[in-house]
Order: structure tokens, then sequence, then C-alpha cells
């Protein structure tokens, strides 16, 4: 089973129509000409990004691509389902965790991806989950004005410590340094004394990062290497009052031990964009704790950067349709 539903079908069989997704017109004109080429679009996209494609399909024909989101794995599978006229990925988004780079590189697939343009908008929600928000967090009851309600560790002085100091992970810091922030300690796979010094940032090994900061925010992208790094362990290196904030991937967290650190007192607060699995069960006891603030992974949801991913999206697979380089390919 692969979880991109129907794309196997769809592709072999060119049966478009049978899909939510043929209401778009690229689709529908994909089928009425054995000349152009076909592009699957694995959801609905913003409109900037398909009329983009539907608008110069025609000129590069006898390949196909994907379009896809970060819910859709394209696996081998996928890959076979699709057969051997595909020639590119394209994913609406920075993280392409989802995609088998290697196997689609064994098959001479391109992979695009979206760095850079949803940085800001990331970086933003990013901050403010650290912020005023992640104090907000009792109940939604709101009381009359009490001296020690819904009290939380303010930025002022604070020690943040950024796992993953990449574009999202440098923004945040660049962000947060005006709020007063004492230090930043930070911990990545590389050292980046260029970027570091901009900030006044130190180096740090990961289970320092964790004993020293009073924010811990991780930023890095969902490898093997990352998957559950923020486990029990993780959690009980950190300060008791501290706020962990997830904008990353849900699964570079051991979720149950989250929850566990929580409810223990472990750590202070969470403050998450993503989570495992995506939507999280109404049941889920994240969403009962009143130090924890879940959001539906809308880091990158504002217009302008929505739009722009889907133009670069576009562009990403017209590249591949062509057979150039990506704009922004991703290396296997
Ligand atoms: N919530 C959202 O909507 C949303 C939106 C955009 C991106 N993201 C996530 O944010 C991630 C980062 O995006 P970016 O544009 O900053 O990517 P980036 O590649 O610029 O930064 C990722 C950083 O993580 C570091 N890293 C890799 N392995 C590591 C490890 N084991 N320990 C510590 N650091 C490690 C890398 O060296 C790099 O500096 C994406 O991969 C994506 O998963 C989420």
């Amino acid at each position: 089973m692969f979880s991109l539903r129907g794309v196997g079908r769809v592709l072999s069989r060119s049966c478009w129509k049978s899909l939510e997704v043929s209401r778009q017109r690229l689709a529908v004109v994909s089928m009425s000409s054995g000349a152009r080429p076909r592009v699957f679009i694995s959801r609905r996209i913003p409109e900037e990004g398909r009329a983009l494609l539907a608008a110069t399909c025609d000129s590069v024909a006898g390949v196909d691509g994907i379009l896809c989101l970060l819910t859709d794995t394209i696996n081998g599978e996928l890959l076979d389902a699709a057969g051997p006229n595909l020639k590119v990925v394209s994913t609406l988004s920075v993280g392409y965790d989802h995609i088998d780079v290697k196997e689609c590189a064994r098959r001479n697939v391109k992979v695009g991806y979206t760095p850079g343009i949803l940085t800001a908008a990331v970086a933003e929600l990013t901050s403010v989950l650290l912020s005023p928000g992640i104090r907000a967090v009792e109940n939604g009851e709101w009381g009359t004005w009490k001296p020690m309600w819904l009290c939380g560790p303010g930025l002022d002085g604070a020690t943040v410590g950024i796992v993953g100091f990449g574009r999202i992970g440098v923004t945040v810091g660049r962000y947060l340094k005006p709020f007063g922030v004492a230090s930043f300690l930070y911990h990545d796979s590389f050292q980046k004394p260029v970027e570091a010094s901009e900030l006044g940032a130190e180096y740090a090994s990961f289970d320092e990062l964790l004993a020293k900061s009073d924010f811990v925010v991780a930023c890095c992208a969902l490898t093997d290497e990352t998957r559950n790094l923020f486990n029990a362990s993780a959690f009980k290196k950190m300060k008791n009052n501290a706020v962990f904030v997830n904008t990353s991937r849900g699964g570079i967290v051991n979720q149950n031990d989250l929850i566990t650190a929580l409810q223990s007192g472990q750590i202070g607060a969470a403050g998450l964009d993503v989570t495992t699995p995506e939507p999280l069960p109404t049941d889920s006891p994240l969403l009962k704790l009143d130090n924890c603030i879940v959001l539906p992974h809308i880091a990158s949801a504002t217009h302008k950067t929505r739009a722009a991913m889907a133009v670069l999206a576009a562009n990403n697979l017209l590249a591949g349709l062509r057979g150039d380089r990506l704009p922004q390919e991703v290396e296997s």
C-alpha cells in the first residue's frame, strides 16, 4: 500500500477523471492530447502554480511528473506504478522525508523541493510558539486578572537552544534576538560560524544544549538520524521549566515520551506545529494537556508563502519535464 492513494492506478490507466484532483484543468487538459506530458498534482494547490503548469505543459512533451505534498509517500511502489516515463517528482514542501530520494535517483527521477521561500513564515510561527502564546494554555479559561495566573518563562534573559541551525533555525534566532535573549546555543551536524557570529550563538553538543536552554527549538529535518531524537532520555536532560517547540516534523519526537515528560513536569511546556500522526486523533492526550499548544501544521500557511511554494514547485516540475536541472533540486 502506498499512501498516495490511487496514483499508480491513475498513472498506469490514464484514468485521471476518477480522482478528486481531476477537477483541476491541468489534469483534464493532459488527457485531451497525447502530445501533452502527463502531470499528476496530488491535491488542489494555489492557482499561481497550477496556472503556470497549465500554460506551459504543451512545450514539454513525452515525459511525466508528479507534484506532491509532504503527506504523500513517494516510495518504490509508487515509482513502479508511475512507470518509466516518470522524470520528476516535485514536492510542495522543503522537507522531503516522505520521498525515497535514493530510489528516485536510481531511476533517474529528479526530485524538486521548495527551500528558502517559506523560511520567514515558518520562523515567524515558531517564534510565536515560544512567546506569549505558550503561557496562555490553561484550558482557554479567561478569569479575572490574577498575579499567578498563566505565568510562564519569558525570552528576556533566557537561553534559547536551536537544534538544526539551517535556514529556519537561524531565522528563528534572528527574530528572537530583539526580545532580549541572553544567549543562543545551537546544535547541528555542522558548525556554522558565520551564521552563529551574527547572533552571537555558541555551538553546543546536543546534551549541553538540552541542559542549558530555557527554550529548546527543533528546526532540523526528519532523517534516520533525527527520528525520535527527542525521547525520554532527551527530555530528562532538559530543565524542568523548559519549553520545547517543534515546527520541524512530528517524527523527530517520541510523542509518548513527550506526553510523559509534560504530564510528569519533567519539562515545563511544549508548542507543536507538527505531530504524529497528522491530523492528531481528537482523543490524543496531547490535546488534553494544559501545558501544550498544538497547531495543525500551519507554519508556512500564509497566502504569499503558499503561492510562492506553488510557483516554485511548478517550475521544478516543468524543468524536470524538460530534462533541465530543477531550480531547487534535492541532491541524492
Ligand atoms: N511546520 C511546517 O510547516 C514546516 C515548514 C517548513 C519546514 N519544516 C521543517 O523544517 C525543516 C528545516 O527546514 P530548513 O529550510 O531550515 O532546512 P535546512 O536544511 O536549511 O536546515 C536543517 C538543518 O538541520 C541540520 N541537521 C540535520 N541533521 C541534524 C542532526 N542530526 N542534528 C542536528 N541538526 C541536524 C542540518 O545540518 C541543517 O542545518 C524541514 O526539513 C521541514 O521538515 C516544517
